[in-house]
């Protein structure tokens, strides 16, 4: 594992070792006092990792997550509790959100202990979740008088269907890891102890992939949710054909033929 960066206040960011592959980025949440609470400064340094990321030739998965307790239970209540509707326009703290669906790299949210409001809808803006078996999910932004707004209405709606994520956020109750496995939000349930490792595990699985088709594949797959099947079909066809320009695509091909491992450049 190499060094955290000190630049960031709110965020421990790292790169972990791969010995299959590139490495795998790791930001982990820092404000245990309020649950990680997202303010402002703590999604603006988000972006910033995630960015710094995205653009580093070693790095080829980013891991997400919080602690024991919270990955991060919502946006600050009491950062946006004073704002007016003006206010909220004016700042318009969400914008910020859209940047993160701009990550190329494919990014994973490790959950453990409570995934509320904006933390959920954060871990439903990554491209799989990975939850400890004592995850709590939950959108409980009703019982504060909003709604979700960074995503929650569409996302999981798209992810469980209209039914369930009515009754998610229209009484703002928690649900289990499991219960959410089943409704089909997450990829994995696994237990406390090991689910970090579990997630880590998986995004070296997945950065020794080789980089650009991760990146065309992951691009495809988020097509899915905003195009027809037709023009979502001939976006997968193109991307396919696009990846007979690169190396990785000969390299590949060619460690299969030849019954050998292949070296991926990236390229
Ligand atoms: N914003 C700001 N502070 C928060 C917070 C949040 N979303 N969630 C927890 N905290 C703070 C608490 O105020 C408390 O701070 P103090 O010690 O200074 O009082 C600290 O974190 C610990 O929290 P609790 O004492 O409440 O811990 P608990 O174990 O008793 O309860 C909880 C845990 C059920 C998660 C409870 O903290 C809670 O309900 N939090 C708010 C959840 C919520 O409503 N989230 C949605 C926010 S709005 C949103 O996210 C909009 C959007 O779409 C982006």
């Amino acid at each position: 594992m190499s060094n955290s960066t000190p630049s960031f206040k709110t965020i421990i960011v790292t790169k972990l070792d791969n010995p299959a592959g590139l490495k795998v980025g790791q930001i982990q949440f820092n404000r245990p006092d309020v649950l990680n609470a997202l303010n402002i400064e703590l999604m603006g340094e988000l972006l910033r990792a995630l960015k710094g990321f995205d653009k580093d030739n070693e790095v080829g998965c980013v891991i997400i997550t919080g602690n024991a307790k919270a990955f991060a239970a919502g946006a600050d209540i009491k950062e946006m509790a004073t704002q007016s509707a003006i206010d909220m326009h004016i700042r318009d703290q969400f914008a910020v959100w859209d940047k993160i669906r701009k990550i190329k790299k494919p990014v994973i949210a490790a959950t453990s202990g409570f995934v509320l409001g904006g933390g959920c809808e954060l871990s439903m803006a990554c491209d799989m979740i990975v939850a400890a078996e004592s995850t709590k999910f939950g959108q409980p932004e009703i019982k504060i008088g909003i709604i979700p707004g960074a995503g929650g209405t569409q996302r999981l709606t798209r992810a469980i269907g209209k039914a369930r994520a009515m009754e998610m956020i229209l009484t703002g109750r928690m649900y289990t890891a499991r219960e959410m496995f089943d409704a089909g939000l997450i990829s994995r349930v696994v237990d406390d102890e090991v689910f970090l490792e579990e997630a880590q595990a998986l995004a070296r699985e997945i950065a020794s992939m080789p980089p650009i088709a991760l990146q065309m594949a992951k691009d495809a797959i988020l097509k899915a949710f905003d195009t027809t099947i037709e023009g979502g079909l001939e976006y997968e066809r193109k991307a396919f054909y696009l990846l007979f320009a690169s190396d990785d695509m000969k390299e590949g091909m060619n460690a299969f033929i030849e019954k050998r491992k292949p070296l991926w450049k990236g390229k």
